[in-house]
């Protein structure tokens, strides 16, 4: 597997790939990967001759007060997670690769897609993740670009700037890896001490009664499918519900009446340590 860390680099080799007829799949992460991310590097060998990952922890995405600074990093381990799964390329800029002095321009969605859910409660998030991922997608030029429905409001997000940048760029996503209790994989697990990991699996266990709930075609006001999430995990008193919104599944647009196709999604504090998840109805 090579190792990149300058922008030449990776175009120097992507070029030659593409000189050969292959196709080129990029899979953007921030490292600390977990099987989650595993899964999205398979699916990207899967899809395509030749795969990229990058691991870079982009500054712009947080907010001051948030874990920038403590957020897991390990690339060694990365690479070897990376390479047994196939992967062909690891990009690992600096900041200042992907920052240099000087730098200012930002891509802003500002439709209310990005006002809501996860957009709600970390302003500029989603700026910094377009920014991001669209000097991403002009670095590598892949076919096809890989991301975790995990993320729904993210994967949305980024669907809708392809559309309106006119990147010549397939968007796969692919579904949420879960621990075996449930609880989805995230790289911020890590923070959680034995007792927070126990409650954690609140997150899930209130997706499967809405789940539930709706299956059993009583209920499809999505106030009580809210209502039902945020007792069980108040039940919890180690967690404490930032936001849980139904959503159209595409604009993100708030729902009254759910159909198929629409969007659950929460973010829940663990104690100090914030969860997102989420599932799509008929999903
Ligand atoms: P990161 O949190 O490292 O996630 C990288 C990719 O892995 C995202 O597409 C995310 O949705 C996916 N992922 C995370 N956990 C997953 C799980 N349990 N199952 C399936 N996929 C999962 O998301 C980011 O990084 C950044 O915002 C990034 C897009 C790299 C831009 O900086």
């Amino acid at each position: 597997m090579i190792i990149a860390n300058t922008i030449d680099d990776v175009r120097k080799k992507v070029r030659e790939w593409k000189t050969s007829g292959f196709t080129v799949g990029l899979v953007p992460t921030m490292g600390a990967l977990h099987e989650g991310h595993a899964s999205l590097i398979s699916a990207a060998v899967g899809g395509c001759d030749r795969v990229v990952a990058s691991v870079f922890v982009n500054p712009t995405q947080f907010s001051a007060g948030e874990d920038l600074d403590s957020y897991p990093r390990d690339f060694e381990r990365d690479c070897r997670i990376l390479e047994k799964k196939g992967c062909d390329m690891v990009f690992h800029p600096s900041v200042e690769e992907m920052y240099p002095e000087g730098f200012g321009t930002y891509i802003n969605l500002e439709t209310e897609m990005t006002k809501q859910l996860c957009g709600k409660s970390r302003p500029g998030h989603f700026r910094g993740v377009c920014t991001v991922v669209s000097k991403l997608f002009n670095i590598v030029g892949p076919d096809r670009a890989y991301f975790g429905e995990k993320d729904a409001q993210q994967l949305a997000v980024i669907r809708r700037m392809v559309k309106d940048m006119n990147f010549n760029i397939q968007i796969v996503g692919c579904p949420t890896v879960r621990e075996s209790d449930g609880l989805a994989k995230s790289s911020r697990n890590m923070y959680l001490n034995y007792e927070e990991r126990e409650a954690a699996t609140v997150l899930y266990r209130s997706i499967e009664a809405a789940k539930a709930l709706i299956r059993d075609g009583s209920c499809m006001l999505s106030s009580k499918v809210v209502a039902l999430m945020t007792d069980i995990i108040s039940s919890e008193p180690a967690a404490r519900v930032d936001y849980i919104q139904a959503v159209d599944g595409m604009t993100l647009l708030p729902k009254e009446s759910l159909e198929k196709g629409d969007l659950v999604a929460m973010a829940v504090y663990i104690g100090k340590t914030r969860l997102i998840d989420n599932f799509t109805i008929g999903g």
